[in-house]
Order: structure tokens, then C-alpha cells, then sequence
């Protein structure tokens, strides 16, 4: 974020948002953003009706009723296969965007979104939920690429002093397309045993959005400036998206300066885990992943229509439980945005940590109880305030701590082995949540209550501030410092 430093006029000028700025900016967001919002929310409300579909599909083919431990382990599966895609999506992204640039990787990934569309929506038709598995893989690759192409885009497209603006646009995207899956997965839209399929496969609408917009949006021009190197055509995109009377020259000098930088030669993956000084913050930035998805937010994400069954809540209101949930998360995403450029990193994860842990433990005892109405209405109330606290903290704050913790030659390297934890720990929660649910149902919390403890007590002793302190200072708490020393001059 640069928006505290005075700005020139020009670059003023070139600080307002055009129409046309926006315009590129929508098809990143709804083009890539949403998918991977959509497809995390979109499993959740017709759990019920696809478990029918498996169960029904066992039967014809096989002659009994599905096993319950069968069933578990196949929707868990189902779900969680999403992540495995995700990881590998991750490992293509900056292959795909130093090979086709940012706009082509986007346009072409659209090809992955629509063949899974195609194969979720066509599985029931065919009678196969193999298709849906491999769909959601896909989909999974696709939502991978995505993920790690849009942000890029955006941050490059918006001018310096809007960055960070921008940057939160596409956390932004992803929660409201989150709530979209939402809203059409209730019972009285799409999330039946009739129309689920279409609710699958309408992941495909986002693809044909951007397909539409894509031709009128240029590639970014810092790309076409430094890696295709036609300077001409990367000063023509950045007028384009900028105002007509707004001098690009500034602007295509800045991003020749920033780039020496890039030239730094860039840190290997055996540089990172062999060097003491780049290992440490490596591991800080690993298990600050591992809080965000170890802390159970996507058990609540995949599954809270099932957790609210179990709770009591009548089933004509889940989906509307599990809408009012997304809600909350799009509210506190908006919160957490403003809050994260005031407060400092540290304060704030160990707030949604601690918050969350407590929550975690208050939900164990609410599901062990009788299933008194008021005993359900507080559950629900505890799935909020769970959420409140996953975006206080852990929501964001991993990614924040992960870029600062690196300079730029060791970042790149870094974030993407953050990512792939990140897909990790998704993976194993969406896959291991049904299975021990149906063995401990309520005391499943505990065990995020444990992680949580485990990561809040990592936080407090580990973790430095990052924020309002230069890369410089940040890497050299970790070039030979003995470790009590950062921790305890950052202790609050
Ligand atoms: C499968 O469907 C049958 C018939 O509707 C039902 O009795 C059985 O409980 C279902 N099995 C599971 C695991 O849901």
C-alpha cells in the first residue's frame, strides 16, 4: 500500500478510476474470483439432495442401499477433491501467466470452467458420480489458476495509488459469490433434487461473462511492457485504461524502475528451506496458512446445512441459517478490510484465533446437548460469531504476513509454498470433517478448539509484528537474532 505517500499531480490524475478501469477490473472479478467463491459455497445447501443421487445410483448399480461410512467418504471426497485441484491449479498459475501473460491464462482457463460444468451437470443424467468428482476437480484446477492470475491482474491494472483498493476487490468477490451459491442453493431455487445439476453447472455463467468482456480488456500493460516487451502497445493499454488526457510516460518509467528489482536474482526452493534466515519466516508463514484452514471455517463453509440439521434447526431453515451466514461474512469481510490497514497483524490474528477457539468450544457443548429449540438457536448464533472471528483474523491476515515476511527476490518462491499448504489444509478439513462428525458429531469442535489454542499460543510466542516496520527490519529479525528477542520486543 503506497496510499499514505504524497502524490504527485500526474499520478493523481492517473489515480481515478475509470470506466473503463472498472470495466477490466469486473471481468477479473466476476471472471476468475467468482469461481472459486462460488464452487467453495455451492456444495453446501444441496448436500441432502446429491447424497439422494449417490445413494440412489449405488443401488441401481449395485443392488443395496449405500453404506452410511460409504456415503460419508464419497460426499467428503466429492468436496474436498475441489482443494486437490486447487493445489495443482497453484502450481500451474505462474507457469500459465509468464507463458500466455495475465489475459490469456484467464481466457483460456475458461475452458477447464465450462468442461466442468458440463461434466457436474450432466452426472445425474448419466447416472455417474464420477463425473461430478472429476468436475469438481476441474473446477478445482481452474479456481487454483484463477486465484493466482486475478489478484495479479488487478494489482497491475489499477494505478499504484489504488492497489491496495484493488486488491481487496477480489477477497471481496470471493465471499459475494460465496453468498450467491448460497441464496440459489435454497430449497426454493435451485437446491433440488430436479435443478440441482444446473446449480452446478450454472458455475459455467461466470466463464461466458468473461468470455463476453474479455476482447474489449487489454492484457496488463506491465506485462506487455516487460515481458513481451512491446513498449507501444503496453503505453496504448495503459491510456485505455486510464484518462484520456492522463500522460502514460510516468507511469511505464516507474514500472521499468520497479522491475530492476525483479532482477534481483530470485531465491530457489532448496535456497529457502537450507537457509536459517529464510526457513524460520518460511515456517511462520506455513502454519499461519494451516490457522486459517485448520481452524475449521471451511467444515463451517462445506457443511454448516448438515451442522445445523444435527443442531435441531428445522430443515425449511437451514439454507436460510446457512444464507445469513454468508451474509455475516461478506459484512465482516468489508469490516476486516478497514480494520487491517489500521491495526496491527498480530493483534488482530490473535483476536480471530482466540475469538474462534472459544467459539469452538462453546459449539462442542451446544451440539452434546439436549435438542431443545433454544439450544439450536444458539448454535446457530455460535456459527456467526465463529465467522465474525475467522474474518477478524485468520481470513486475511496469513496472506498479509506472508508477502511481508520476504523480500522480493525469496517472496514469489514463498507464497506459492504458502498457497500450497493453504490448499492442503482445505483438502484435509473438507475430506476428514464427515467421516469423524458421523464417528464424534459434536466433539469435532474440540478439535479445532485445539488447533486454534495450538496456533494462538504459535502466534503469541512466534510471530512478529509486520506491520508499519520496512522488509529490511522484518528479515533481519530473522538473519541470526536468537528468537526471544523479536518476540519479546512484539509482544502487544
Ligand atoms: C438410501 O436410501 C434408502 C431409501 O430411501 C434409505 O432407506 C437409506 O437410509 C439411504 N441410505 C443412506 C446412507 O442415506
Amino acid at each position: 500500500m503506497t496510499s499514505s505517500e504524497p502524490l504527485n499531480e500526474s499520478q493523481q490524475n492517473g489515480g481515478k478510476v475509470t470506466g473503463n478501469l472498472v470495466l477490466a477490473a469486473s471481468m477479473a472479478v466476476i471472471g476468475s474470483n467468482f469461481q472459486f467463491g462460488y464452487n467453495t459455497g455451492v456444495i453446501n445447501a444441496p448436500q441432502q439432495v446429491i447424497e439422494k443421487f449417490y445413494n440412489e445410483t449405488y443401488e441401481s448399480r449395485y443392488g443395496s442401499f449405500i453404506p452410511l461410512t460409504t456415503l460419508d467418504l464419497l460426499w467428503g471426497f466429492t468436496v474436498a477433491v475441489f482443494a486437490v485441484g486447487g493445489m495443482v491449479g497453484s502450481l500451474c498459475a505462474s507457469w500459465a501467466a509468464g507463458k500466455f501473460g495475465l489475459k490469456r491464462s484467464m481466457l483460456y482457463n475458461n475452458i477447464l470452467a465450462v468442461c466442468a460444468a458440463l461434466l457436474m451437470g450432466l452426472s445425474k443424467l448419466a447416472g455417474s458420480f464420477e463425473m461430478l468428482i472429476i468436475g469438481r476437480f476441474i473446477i478445482g484446477v481452474n479456481s487454483g489458476i484463477n486465484m493466482g492470475v486475478a489478484p495479479m491482474y488487478l494489482t497491475e491494472t489499477a494505478p499504484v495509488s489504488k492497489r491496495g483498493v484493488f486488491g481487496t476487490l477480489g477477497q471481496l468477490g470471493v465471499v459475494s459469490s460465496l453468498l450467491i451459491s448460497q441464496v440459489l442453493g435454497l430449497q426454493w431455487v435451485l437446491g433440488t433434487d430436479a435443478l440441482w445439476p444446473l446449480l452446478l453447472a450454472l458455475t459455467a455463467a461466470f466463464s461466458v461473462f468473461q468470455v463476453l468482456i474479455i476482447p474489449f480488456c487489454p492484457d496488463s500493460p506491465r506485462y506487455t511492457l516487460l515481458v513481451t516487451k512491446d513498449e507501444d502497445k503496453a503505453r496504448q493499454d495503459l491510456q485505455w485504461l486510464r484518462e484520456k488526457d492522463y500522460d502514460v510516460t510516468e507511469e511505464i518509467e516507474q514500472m521499468k524502475e520497479e522491475h530492476k528489482d525483479d532482477d534481483v536474482a530470485k531465491t530457489s526452493f532448496r535456497e529457502l528451506i537450507t537457509n536459517p534466515s529464510l526457513y524460520r519466516p518460511l515456517i511462520i508463514a506455513i502454519v499461519m496458512q494451516l490457522s486459517q484452514q485448520l481452524s475449521g471455517i471451511n467444515a463451517v463453509f462445506y457443511y454448516s446445512t448438515d451442522i445445523f440439521l444435527e443442531a435441531g434447526i428445522p430443515p425449511l431453515y437451514t439454507g436460510v441459517a446457512t444464507v445469513g451466514m454468508g451474509v455475516v461474512n461478506v459484512i465482516m469481510t468489508l469490516v476486516s478490510i478497514s480494520l487491517i490497514e489500521r491495526a496491527g497483524r498480530r493483534v488482530l490474528h490473535l483476536v480471530g484465533l482466540g475469538g474462534m477457539c472459544a467459539s469452538a468450544a462453546v459449539l462442542a457443548v451446544l451440539l452434546n446437548l439436549q435438542r431443545t429449540s433454544a439450544v439450536s438457536w444458539l448454535t446457530l448464533a455460535f456459527i456467526l460469531i465463529f465467522v465474525v472471528f475467522f474474518q477478524t483474523g485468520p481470513g486475511a491476515i496469513p496472506w498479509f504476513i506472508t508477502a511481508e515476511l520476504f523480500d522480493q527476490a525469496s517472496r514469489p518462491t514463498a507464497v506459492s509454498i504458502a498457497g500450497l499448504f493453504n490448499w492442503l489444509g482445505n483438502f484435509a478439513v473438507g475430506l476428514a470433517y464427515p467421516p469423524i462428525a458421523s464417528a464424534i458429531g459434536g466433539y469435532t469442535f474440540v478439535i479445532f478448539a485445539v488447533f486454534l489454542a495450538f496456533f494462538w499460543i504459535f502466534t503469541f510466542f512466534k510471530v512478529p509484528e509486520t506491520k508499519g516496520r520496512s522488509i529490511a527490519e522484518i528479515t533481519a529479525l530473522f538473519s541470526g537474532e536468537p528468537a526471544m528477542h523479536y518476540t519479546k520486543s512484539t509482544m502487544l
